[in-house]
């Protein structure tokens, strides 16, 4: 299938988002590692996470999900059964990294495979400090999937350790804490950066020892305590809240209002960078958090942007957002530049050379770097071509998102994959006022 979307009179209206994809990956799993009944709302029901509970229900956990509402009823580490067959983590890195990390805290023998995209995504990053922590666990060739854990009796605890990340991952920090749930030993991840933090709120939440040792450091403490279930609604997520934010900020006449957006400081990079740009957004904090994590309502309009440099901590802040903000960027007045994001190469595409390429082909002016991209924005762009996605979903947001502003439509195909993580993504634009094309 085939669309392209067009904004003459603005986006305008309230609108919730899905469940944020971060938090409904860690719920599932970390409900099936506690005992007794977990409880969320507000799940994502994605592409994404239907892999990580397909996987779930291979491993024997219970649970029931419908109208967004997941009740998983968790019996511990030792409940998780050895799969039948090898676990499909489909195009998610997140399922398949977390779940080397608590299959191998629990002992549990399983292969972990995946779709293409997926086998391309480095894996040695998570495999090599499971390791040597104890777990037996092999990666294909050159570090890719699929994943081979072997099983490990109860009694063999695994060795707790330091562990110093070159790159900052929530990820493979996860990996590592998860796996620290089985070792007998305190663990203690630390990071070049800051990324998202919702494993230590969430297993703090449901009782876990764990505490921030330094700026961007954390230990995991052994207790021989089960994790606690949690009933928690989960916040809309920031990272699909950012293609409506950059929709609205780039079509004239827009005015529209996000309610009940996560607003973790870990992953709300994405309103910093487009606060120095200029652009017309308000905050409204609520004053509860739920399961720790901050939630409030964002307000966004149509605004004259102006270029900005990104760098530094910030970059982790707003991983998952290059694909919205480059379009931002492209729409903005000068100069913007990407700076010290290697890491996006790693993504569900080379997301530099894929943006890159995209942009110019909608008539971008844009400068691939080694570790980032320069865009020189603002001048018309023509549009008018059928883009390529390369499998990532949100590389095919972005480029929907920026056919609202090009001279002629943008056609982007294969939509079906917006469905891994945002799922009603079109049908949500088309209410707020876009219209949207659909065709074979
Ligand atoms: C995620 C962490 C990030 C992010 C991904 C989700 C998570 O990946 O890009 O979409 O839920 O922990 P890395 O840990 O590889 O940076």
């Amino acid at each position: 299938m085939r669309a392209s979307i067009r904004a003459s009179q603005g986006l305008q209206g309230r609108c919730k988002l899905p469940g944020d994809k971060s938090l409904s990956h860690r719920a599932a799993l970390f409900a099936a590692l506690a005992t007794g009944e977990s409880r969320f709302e507000n799940m994502l029901d994605a592409g994404v996470t239907r892999a990580m509970l397909d996987a779930l229900t291979q491993l024997g956990v219970e649970y029931e999900f419908s109208d967004g509402v997941l009740r998983m009823q968790g019996k511990g580490p030792e409940g998780l059964k050895t799969p039948q067959a090898h676990l499909d983590c489909g195009h998610s890195a997140t399922t398949m990294r977390l779940l080397a990390g608590a299959l191998g805290g629990a002992g549990v023998g399983a292969v972990l495979d995946g779709s293409s995209g997926l086998r391309r995504r480095p894996m040695a990053r998570v495999a090599e400090p499971l390791r040597a922590m104890g777990v037996a666990i092999q990666t294909a060739p050159g570090g890719t999937a699929p994943l081979q854990l072997e099983a490990r009796p109860v009694s063999q605890a695994l060795m707790g350790g330091s562990f110093q990340l070159k790159v900052a991952s929530a990820q493979v920090k996860t990996a590592i804490l998860l796996a620290g749930l089985g070792a007998q030993e305190a663990v203690t991840v630390q990071e070049p950066g800051p990324s998202r933090d919702h494993t230590e709120r969430l297993l703090a939440a449901m009782g876990a020892a764990i505490e921030q040792v330094g700026k961007y450091s954390v230990r995991l403490h052994p207790t021989r305590s089960p994790l606690q279930p949690l009933r928690m609604r989960l916040p809309g997520d920031i990272s699909s809240a950012a293609f409506l934010m950059v929709a609205a900020l780039i079509s004239p006449h827009s005015n529209l209002e996000l309610a009940d957006v996560g607003l973790n400081p870990t992953r709300a990079g994405i309103l910093d960078a487009l606060d120095f740009m200029g652009a017309d957004i308000r905050v409204f904090p609520q004053a509860q958090t739920s399961g720790g994590e901050p939630v409030g309502d964002v307000q966004v309009k149509s605004s004259s942007l102006r270029g900005v440099l990104v760098e530094g901590p910030l970059v982790v802040r707003m991983i998952d957002e290059f694909p919205a903000f480059a379009v931002a960027a492209a729409f903005a007045q000068g100069r913007t530049e990407v700076r010290q994001a290697a890491e996006l190469r790693h993504k569900e595409s080379d997301r530099i050379t894929a943006l890159c390429t995209q942009l110019a082909r909608l008539g971008a002016q844009v400068e691939e770097g080694a570790d980032g991209f320069v865009i020189h924005g603002g001048r018309p762009l023509a549009g008018g071509v059928q883009v390529e996605h390369y499998g990532d979903h949100r590389l095919a947001m972005a480029l929907c998102i920026a056919g609202l502003r090009t001279e002629d439509p943008v056609v982007v195909d294969q939509i079906e994959i917006i469905e891994q993580s945002f799922p009603g993504f079109l049908d949500l634009l088309g209410s707020l006022g876009a219209e949207v094309r659909r065709w074979a």
